[in-house]
């Protein structure tokens, strides 16, 4: 009777233990790593190791985040990238490939190259002193050396050609280059310099592809008008969203949605997809109590009204709210964990073709 009920016991663990290993015969995580570039909100660290004044690596920023750490992701909690390695099966996110978890069996997962501040167009990220994209790609070359001194040059190959890349970029292009330097503004239409910011794209995918990537996911632009930021300093006293910023970008995002189905034609073997951000972002801080949200104007942690520098969000800011669950952003740029959430759930569809 106690062998067959202890048995009864043993079959229900394995069978939940399978459970775990595997979802619908796939095995789990689906793809060996993730490989991250790009800017702040993905960046879960990276800028904590270099010079620079785009840190996050203090609190408020990572309240919410598992051992309350502030890591340098600017978010109280997960970033986008954090979610979608979850939704393929990672426990954690690769780590930050300046840091010195970076190294061993680490690598194995995959890093994330990222830096606050940094965009497709590296003057933008030399001004902040950040990691600029293609600094970000030599890093990853010296990332694929020491991935096959860990497991070996096959079984690195596999890895680099099996992971997922995920590319966000573009926003900092637009919001710490063009639209405060003249010398931009004055001389390029917001679609030449989008354009320029394509041409870039167009090469970094090409140059990734060319070092083995065939499954790339790109972030489109948010909808950048709708930051608490861009309202206070391009708003003229409105506490609307601003056309003319999500006009430009929203154009941006057709261009790059046209690039990215012409790199697909010339690549046959290569899956790339926009992820698009847009769109669930606008509905959040356009109809934020659709989802259980209360604040899209406001920001979290820092009003939005004095924090126009590149210090968001600090251990001084005051009227930082208690509880950040009903917030759409975090600070008066990035979002807060939960519209994280929900944003990653609108890219199911996408995700799932990157991995299949
Ligand atoms: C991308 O680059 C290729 C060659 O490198 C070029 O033929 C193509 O026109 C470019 N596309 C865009 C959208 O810039
Ligand atoms: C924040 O509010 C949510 C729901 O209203 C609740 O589930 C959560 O525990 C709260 N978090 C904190 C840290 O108080």
């Amino acid at each position: 009777m106690a062998v067959r009920h202890l048995l009864l016991l043993l079959a229900i663990f394995l069978v939940s233990l399978a459970g775990m290993t595997a979802q619908g015969g796939e095995t789990w995580p689906r793809v060996p790593a993730l490989m991250v570039f790009g800017d702040s909100l993905v960046d879960v660290g990276n800028n904590d190791y270099i010079t620079s004044v785009v840190k996050a690596n203090s609190p408020p920023y990572g309240r919410d985040f598992k051992d309350h750490v502030a890591t340098g992701r600017f978010s109280n909690g997960r970033l986008l990238s954090d979610i979608i390695g979850e939704k393929v099966g990672f426990s954690g996110s690769p780590p930050a490939y300046l840091s010195p978890q970076a190294s061993g069996q680490n690598l194995l997962i995959g890093a994330n190259f990222a830096s606050a501040g940094g965009g497709y167009y590296d003057p933008t990220a030399f001004m902040y002193h950040v990691i600029s994209l293609s600094k970000q790609l030599e890093y990853f070359k010296d990332y694929t050396t020491k991935l096959a001194a860990v497991a070996g040059s096959s079984r690195a190959q596999s890895i680099v050609s099996n992971s997922v890349y995920i590319i966000s970029a573009g926003s900092t292009d637009f919001g710490l280059s063009y639209y405060i330097n003249p010398l931009l503004f004055k001389t390029l239409t917001a679609a030449q310099f989008s354009d320029r910011l394509i041409g870039i794209f167009n090469k970094t995918v090409t140059q990734l592809y060319g070092m083995g990537a065939r499954r790339i996911g790109v972030f489109s632009l948010p909808p950048f008008g709708c930051l608490p930021l861009a309202i206070t300093v391009f708003g003229h006293g409105s506490n609307e969203c601003v056309p003319r910023l999500n006009n430009d970008f929203g154009r941006y995002n057709m261009m790059l949605s046209a690039a990215v189905e012409s790199l697909s034609n010339r690549h046959h073997d290569l899956k790339i997809v926009v992820l698009d951000i847009y769109k669930p972002l606008y509905n959040l801080a356009t109809s934020p109590e659709a989802q259980g949200f209360s604040e899209a104007r406001r920001a979290c942690c820092g009003t939005g009204t004095v924090e126009t520098t590149v210090l968001l969000c600090n251990t001084k800011s005051v009227g930082t709210c208690s509880n950040a669950t009903t917030y759409v952003f975090w600070d008066s740029v990035h979002p807060s964990e939960a519209a994280n959430e929900v944003i990653v759930d609108s890219l199911n569809k996408d995700i799932n073709r990157l991995v299949i």
